[in-house]
């Protein structure tokens, strides 16, 4: 029978590898340290990407019970940057190339059971080896580095589990049937009768299943497949109602049995010339791209912050699919997408660059390291099997997706490419259609980028971002245009049925190389920034949902007399979903009924409302050397009030917002969570120049990633801080000059 052990407590870790250091079991002059971990803390800009392209040594002192001594035992490392070798008790026992995808290293033919404990070792290269995508040539991103996800022990027996896949079929008939493939290693090769039983159930819910089947086996490693047929009652997992189920295959042996848990869904997705289609309905696709990093602490973020990027995603801005971009992320952030029902286009590490024959293999490596990881996730609906933006490259490319089809005939393959006329090898042409610069149309029509004089099933997979980077303490006049570009974009969108969706370029700035961004490290091109705090930009997206959900209204403005050219705040864009706002400035009577113009934004559900001088007069709010006033704006659906804005003429600090997104974290491993720091005016709105410091106290069984003393940026501010493994409360105080502290307990259960 399995078990899996986490081994993510207690490694020792040295930043700097220096030779022989894999063969030595001396553990002097290593610092303790818990996973996921990245091999240096970075500062939040400004730094010099070369402080972690870095050699370090992770060592792990395992002392198993004998009990395990017949056993099969394996170490899996779910990511490591970029390239892991390791050992035991200074025997080299494998490697493994790429920083994104999961690997396995048998350890139990060398475990040496006489001694109290054996020491294993992991070298791992964090540089930038050009015979590893995504390097070679420049990138605009950073990989950082460590053992920047989990590491677990997996103890077998012989016979055992060594993956599962479940393809769903008929899935918009009455009787749905499942092919389940099983994957067996039989390690000496025994020849037995193996007895298989299936139970799916509801992942909260009742067993619907429950079947036995008999086989023999020889080989180390064969795959059975059985068809289950005559599945009925069966809830489809959609993006309202995303429906999981359970399944658990074990199976018993002569002298083995195992035992392996998987969730899955049942849904039909597909990509056609006229849109995309969940469960045969069309479905527009509205997306954001997301990079899996954070400030300081790079990629090494705990199960819990991955999801919430998931939760935000889906549950804040309201997309619907999210663009792993450009590699495969933590399994914590799909699993969570599986939950919320958010689709997911999840794509081969790489950047533009193709590197040679060596490197290709890695690359091909990877994308079957991928999709063996991730085929039985519902909200997976494409592979990205292209180098992001690389050139044709037929070969390659007939083989991605030769190996891609042949893994996983379930679903579409897509490769992002910028280039026009493009060989389609893939099922869907996907496209970085970067052609609006603030006046040109917002997208292309698809035929004028594939080439072809018809069409076929295409995506825009990014747009905005290079084209306009805006900051979220930018001037409101930029932050503006970058709105209302992602809304024309999406809008374009939207009124052309040749086009599957769009995925903007990005819910989050990141930080980068020197060849990108800002020359301080960081891309700007998110729809929030790095905190996760929103921009303007972000309301584009979160107003596209039914007010019953939520209702939004933001206006895009810091509501002040000369913040913008001219002066005023007009036109106000002002992103709703409400079926109309009033508008009220100073002591004037209110100016009522005030639409969203659908009459410019023809696609888009819920279009903005623009008042302009179409809809009130100059003299109603006045021009410059004229007093300045405040204004209450408020939205309606089915004829009530649901929500309310307001603005003050005179903000002046007033109150400190500080929230963290979890009270409870876990204390049996490394654990996160997010604090969000506001200085706010009289109305509750963010002092969008106040850049004064903040500081942080964290007591307790934590610590803070980052600095203790911040600069709010553009009135705002966020930090994370993580557990020790320690149960207890943590105590968090944070204080700004102007208006006083405020604190909250967080505890570590
Ligand atoms: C694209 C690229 C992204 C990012 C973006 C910025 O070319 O795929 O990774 O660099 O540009 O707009």
């Amino acid at each position: 029978m399995r078990k899996i052990i986490p081994l993510n407590n207690n490694w020792y870790f040295k930043k700097q590898y220096e030779q022989g250091l894999e063969k030595s079991c001396n553990l002097e002059g290593f610092e303790i340290v818990h996973l996921p971990h990245s091999n240096v803390e970075l500062p939040y800009n400004y730094f010099d990407e070369r402080l972690y392209q870095i050699v370090s040594c992770y060592k792990y002192p395992l002392c198993l019970p004998k009990e395990y001594k017949d056993n099969v035992i394996y170490i899996h490392f779910e990511g490591v940057m970029a390239y892991a070798q390791v050992y035991l008790n200074g025997i080299f026992l494998g490697d493994h190339k790429g920083g994104y995808t999961p690997f396995d290293i048998r350890i139990d033919p060398y475990y040496n059971w006489d001694l109290e404990t054996n020491i294993l070792t992991v070298v791992v290269d964090s540089t930038e080896r050009n015979d590893i995508p995504p390097f070679g040539g420049q990138i605009d991103y950073l990989t950082y580095g460590g053992i920047y996800r989990e590491v677990s022990l997996g103890i077998y027996d012989e016979i055992f589990i060594s993956n599962i896949k479940i393809e769903t079929s008929n899935v918009l008939e009455d009787e749905k049937s499942i092919n389940l493939k099983v994957f067996l290693k039989n390690i000496n090769q025994q020849k037995t009768n193996v007895d298989f039983n299936v139970k799916i159930r509801e992942k909260y819910g009742k067993e619907i299943l429950c079947t036995n089947f008999k086989e023999s086996v020889t080989e180390t490693n064969s795959v059975y497949s059985f068809n289950i047929g005559g599945l009925k009652n069966i809830n489809l997992w959609d993006i309202n109602n995303p429906n999981l189920y359970e399944i658990v295959v074990s199976i018993k042996a002569e002298t083995s049995s195992d035992e392996y848990i998987d969730t899955f869904g049942f849904r039909e997705a597909k990509f056609t010339a006229n849109g995309f289609y969940l469960n045969g309905k069309l479905l527009k696709l509205r997306g954001l791209n997301r990079h899996q990093s954070y400030p300081y602490v790079g990629y090494a973020m705990p199960k819990r912050v991955q999801e919430k990027d998931a939760d935000i995603l889906k549950n804040d801005l309201h997309v619907n699919l999210v663009r792993t971009s450009h590699y495969p992320q933590s399994k914590h952030f799909l699993n969570k997408c599986d939950e919320l029902g958010l689709l997911v286009f999840e794509e081969i590490p790489g950047w533009q660059y193709i590197g040679n024959r060596e490197w290709k293999e890695v690359a091909k490596q990877n994308l079957r390291e991928m999709i063996e990881r991730d085929w039985n996730h519902p909200s997976i609906i494409l592979w990205g099997v292209r180098i992001n933006e690389s050139l044709d490259d037929d070969e390659f490319y007939t083989d991605t997706n030769k190996i891609a089809r042949s893994l996983d005939s379930t679903r579409q393959t897509g490769g992002v490419r910028y280039i026009t006329d493009s060989n389609l090898l893939e099922d869907v042409y996907t496209m970085n259609d970067f052609i609006h610069d603030g006046i040109s149309k917002p997208l292309r029509g698809q035929q004028e980028v594939t080439g072809l004089n018809y069409n076929v099933p295409y995506m825009v997979t990014e747009f905005c971002g290079h084209m306009y980077p805006t900051k979220r303490f930018d001037c409101e006049e930029r932050q503006m245009e970058h709105a209302l570009r992602h809304l024309r974009i999406q809008d374009a969108s939207y009124q052309d049925d040749s086009i599957s969706g769009a995925i903007g370029w990005v819910a989050f700035d990141y930080n980068t190389h020197k060849d990108f961004g800002s020359g301080d490290r960081i891309c700007y091109h998110g729809v929030m920034d790095m905190f996760r705090i929103h921009k303007f930009a972000s309301y584009v997206y979160k107003s596209q949902v039914s007010p019953e959900v939520e209702p939004v209204l933001e206006p895009v403005t810091f509501w002040a007399r000369g913040e913008r050219s001219i002066g005023g705040v007009i036109p106000l864009i002002i992103f709703t979903n409400c079926d109309y706002i009033d508008f009220q400035y100073g002591d004037k009577p209110p100016i009522k009924n005030i639409y969203p113009r659908r009459e410019i934004y023809k696609g888009i559900p819920y279009p903005p409302v623009i008042i302009d001088y179409s809809v009130i007069t100059p003299e109603e709010v006045g021009s410059w050397g004229m007093a300045w006033e405040d204004a209450v704006i408020r939205g309606y659906y089915k004829g009530k009030q649901v929500i309310e804005k307001k603005f003050c003429n005179n903000p002046i600090p007033s109150d400190l917002y500080v929230s963290a997104d979890d009270l409870v974290l876990d204390a049996t491993q490394k654990d996160a969570t997010r604090v969000v720091v506001k200085l706010l005016d009289q109305r509750g709105n963010i002092l969008p120049f106040i850049d004064e410091i903040i500081k942080i106290k964290v007591e307790g069984p934590a610590r803070l990633q980052g600095p203790a003393e911040l600069a709010l940026k553009g009135g705002a501010v966020a930090f994370w801080i993580e557990t020790i493994n320690k149960p207890g409360n943590i105590y968090v105080e944070v204080v700004s000059h102007s208006v006083g502290k405020k604190s909250l307990v967080i505890q570590v259960k």
